[in-house]
Parts: structure tokens; sequence; C-alpha cells
């Protein structure tokens, strides 16, 4: 079977998702984790744009083995020359470099004539391919641009020496049998395209991302380009997990593979997940908790007797396992480490001392953990130790006659600072107080409960939005007590900010 090489943007494109913000240690932590997935070239970031992607692209590129290292770049010198620095360690580097190709984009947006634009490409494309090995080059906005102008682009950019052709649908314009023709045109019409390989890049804004992608390959493309849970700018990308499966539950139609080891999709889904706070929607495809739960009675019972009749994929090929292994109080650490890492979970030493503490913790007021229970855990454990802030106690007196009032006290590096406020109700008193301490100046975009497992002493985990100088944030918390999690999501997306701003200062 022919292969698809899998391009993963999550740390770049899937990062530009408002509220996706991840720390440099982080997106190391994913990128890992993607080579362990199996994608050929992770896009590890836009080294120009600042500093803080400058440095994890060049983390990344120094400690990442196996997958080709891609970093993004316009078509300007300056640019190229912060991508090429920034991954200049890697083992295989890449240069992917873009310049708008539609006329809406090229006349308002760069305000340079089509002319222009090939020129730029051209020489960008000279420039890249004199200092590293491999050059990727993508018309931006390449579905809304005339055909034959744009096939004229790639003819010269191919001969220029870019060896990937990737056609992005920025705006997510596409419709999947228009779009497929469109790939299938460009292979025809462009006289060296043998020379390169194409790509696609699909933006879902009309929902249509994963089939714009599987139409695309079905007419040509061999790289597709896909963020992990579909994340990414506006609507969000192709998810890697929906098309690397439809390309694998399919063989019979496609008869191409992918070398996505498909057991390490959960647990690369729900690392992304905790990493930036983002829930998993319980219906997602793939990931989500009910994509391979059965609820109706002739489901179920169909289920039982033949797994298939309603199963096109089991949850064990996408590293989906139901454990019996419930850990609880009397559970050891050595238990506890092996579940972890069964999970996917690799910590440091000194983060396993903190999440097994409060392990222990949580296993004695609930007598059951399970699973998601301990992904919560690990979320709301993990990084405290370099955070700004940690919460060290809060105290509230709330009730239906009285006005709520909270009392923190929050460790900084060097400093124990207490401070009180009253709210509208116990949250936002606790919110008001930890916005004392800090003197940070937020917004309250969104607050979410849910239960993590069934029953009534569940971990509850709360995901809170808010905005500091116009850029979102996103905490998660967890804990059996609703109050408690609140504040250790506040406090976790104030550590979020702080540790964005230290870079980029
Ligand atoms: O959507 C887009 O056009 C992009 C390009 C930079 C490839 O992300
Ligand atoms: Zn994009």
């Amino acid at each position: 079977m022919e292969k698809v090489y899998v391009f993963d943007t999550t740390l770049r494109d899937g990062e530009q998702s408002p509220g996706a913000s991840m720390s440099i240690e982080q997106k190391n932590e994913l990128a890992i984790q993607l080579a362990h997935l199996g994608v050929d070239v992770i896009e590890a970031g836009f080294p120009v744009s600042s500093p803080h992607q400058f440095k994890a692209c060049k983390l990344i590129a120094e400690s990442v083995k196996g997958p080709i290292i891609a970093a993004l770049a316009r078509t300007l010198e300056a640019d190229i020359d912060s991508a090429v620095e920034s991954i200049k360690k890697a083992e295989h580097p890449r240069i992917h470099t873009f310049i708008a190709s539609s006329p809406i984009h090229m006349k308002h947006k760069l305000k340079r004539s089509p002319d222009e634009v090939i020129e730029m490409a051209v020489k960008a494309v000279i420039y890249a391919r004199n200092r590293v090995p491999e050059v990727e080059f993508s018309p931006e906005d390449a579905t809304r641009s005339e055909l034959d102008f744009l096939c004229f682009l790639i003819e010269r950019v191919i001969d220029a020496g870019a060896k990937i052709i990737n056609i992005p649908d920025t705006v997510g314009y596409a419709l999947p049998v228009e779009f497929g023709e469109f790939i299938k045109s460009i292979k025809e019409k462009v006289s060296n395209m043998d020379k390169a390989i194409l790509s696609v890049h699909c933006h879902n804004d009309l929902g249509l991302a994963v089939a714009n992608t599987l139409s695309a390959v079905k007419n040509g493309a061999r790289q597709i380009e896909t963020t992990i849970n579909g994340i990414g700018e506006r609507a969000g990308n192709a998810a890697l997990e929906e098309v690397v499966m439809a390309i694998n539950v399919r063989k019979d139609y496609y008869f191409f593979s992918t070398d996505i080891n498909t057991k390490q999709i959960y647990n690369t889904s729900r690392l992304l997940s905790n990493i930036i706070g983002f829930p998993i929607p319980r219906n997602k495809p793939i990931v989500g908790e009910n994509a391979f739960a059965h609820e109706s009675g002739i489901h179920q019972d169909g289920v039982l007797k033949h797994r298939e009749t309603y199963e096109i994929m089991t949850p064990e090929s996408v590293g989906k396992y139901t454990s019996d292994i419930v850990l609880g109080r009397h559970s050891g650490k050595h238990g506890f480490k092996k579940r972890l890492s069964e999970l996917g979970l690799t910590l440091t030493d000194e983060e396993m001392e903190t999440v097994f503490k409060r392990f222990l913790e949580i296993a004695d007021k609930k007598k059951e953990v399970y699973d998601n229970d301990l992904f919560a855990i690990v979320s709301n454990e993990l990084g405290k130790h370099s955070a700004t802030y940690t919460l060290d106690y809060f105290n509230i007196i709330s009730g239906n006659v009285s006005v709520p009032t909270a009392t923190v006290r929050i460790r900084t590096k060097d400093n124990t600072i207490e401070e009180a406020a009253t709210g509208d109700g116990p949250v936002d008193a606790i919110f008001r107080a930890i916005d004392r301490v800090t003197g940070i100046n937020t917004t309250l975009d969104e607050f979410i409960v849910r239960a993590v497992t069934p029953g009534k002493q569940a971990l509850g985990e709360v995901t809170v939005e808010i905005e500091i100088e116009r850029k979102k944030w996103i905490g998660r918390g967890a804990s059996t007590d609703i109050l408690e999690a609140s504040a250790h999501a506040y406090v976790n997306a104030l550590n979020r900010y702080k540790a964005w701003s230290y870079y980029e200062q």
C-alpha cells in the first residue's frame, strides 16, 4: 500500500486556537508524544513571530529524534533566517515557507501584484533551499486562487527547489468533491509535479476539513496536514485521528497506509487536552467518551452478540482500554506509576511525588479512582512546581443570607500573600480574592463544571477561560470540592499567562 505522510501542525496552527497556548516545556512534551505516535513531520512553530515560538522550536529540534522538524516562515529573509537558526540542530530540518496567492489576499493583504508574489516565492525557496535540505511551499488561500496562476506559481517554486507543495484551504471554503477535482487538476496541469510531494492543509469552517483532506488523498495528495483533536485557527484543522482512522478503517477504498501507531491516538489526544485545558467533547469521533459507548438496547444487544454489528473499529485499536484496574487508597506507588505509564503519562520523579501525594488525598475522599480521574489529577498537578502562583489554601463563608466572602493564601516564588474579597457568589469571591493577590486584570469568559467520572463522589473538573490583555487563557482544576477545583482552575489559567509573558518580554 502506498504511504500517506502525516504532517502534524498541532504545535503551530493548533496553537493558534484562541486559548490554546502552551509553555515551551509543554510543547516539547507533546512533540515527544507526537514522535511516539509516528507522525512524519512535526511543525514546531513560527519562530520569527515571538521569542517563545523560537525557543520552543529550538528545544524540540534538539530533543525530538525521528520525525522531520519543520518551522514556518513567510517568504522573507528574516523569517527564514530565524526558522533556520531555530531548527538547525534537528536531525531532519524542513523550512515551510508561504505566501498568499488568491486575488483577495494579494490585493488587500499583501498589496502585491501576482508577478511580485511569484518573485518573492521563488526567491524565498532558493534562499531556504541554500540553508536546509528540504523546503515546503504553501500558496496561502490556494482554494480561492485562480487555477492557472496557482499552477504557474507551483511550477516555478518546484523549479526553485521546493520538494513539498502544500495546498491550504486557508478559510475552509472548499467542498469535498470540488477540492478533490482541484487537487487532480493541479497534478495534471503542473508539468514538474512529479518532482514534489503534493500536500493538503484543510480548515474546518464548514465542518469539512476531514472530508476535504480525504478527498484530496483519493485524488493524488500524499501528505496530509492535521492537528490532534482538530484544534487550530478559528474552527480548527482536519483532525489527525479522524483522517488516519478513516484511511485505516476504509483500506478497501483508499488502499493507503500511514506510519501512525493508532494505539497511541487516545493518549496523545488526552495529553493535548490536559496541556491546553480544552475538554474533549463527549461525542467527538474516535477520542470522545461516547465514541464507543452503546446506549440503546438494540445496539447493546447487537454488540454483545457480535461486536462488529455496531462497531467499525475497536476502542483498543485507538488505544482506549476499558481497564479493570481501579486504583484506591491502598494502591501502592508502584501500581500507580505503572498505570500512569500505561496511560502514556510520563512524569519526572519530582512530578510523580506531587501527583502521588494528591492521588492519596483524593483516594481518601473517593473510594475508587478511575483512569479519567488520573488524567484530571495529573493535569491539575503538572507544572505546579515551576508555576508562578500556588494556591496554599482558601476559606469560604457563604450561604443564602450572607455575603459570600473568600480568603485565599497564595505562594509565589519568594512570598506568601493572603487576601480576602466578597463576591456575588462563592466562586466570584474566590476569583476576586485571587485577583487582589496577583494584581492582574482579568475578565472571566467561560466557567464549566463537569464530573470526571460517574457517581456522587465524582471528581469535579472546572475549566475557566479568562481574558488578559485581549488574549485568552484556559485553566483547569480538579478536586472532589467544586470550589477548590474552581480556585485551582483560575490559578492554572493565571500561571499559563505568566509563563507566556515571561518568554514574551
Ligand atoms: O491555513 C493556512 O493557509 C496556513 C498556511 C501557513 C499553510 O496555515
Ligand atoms: Zn492553517
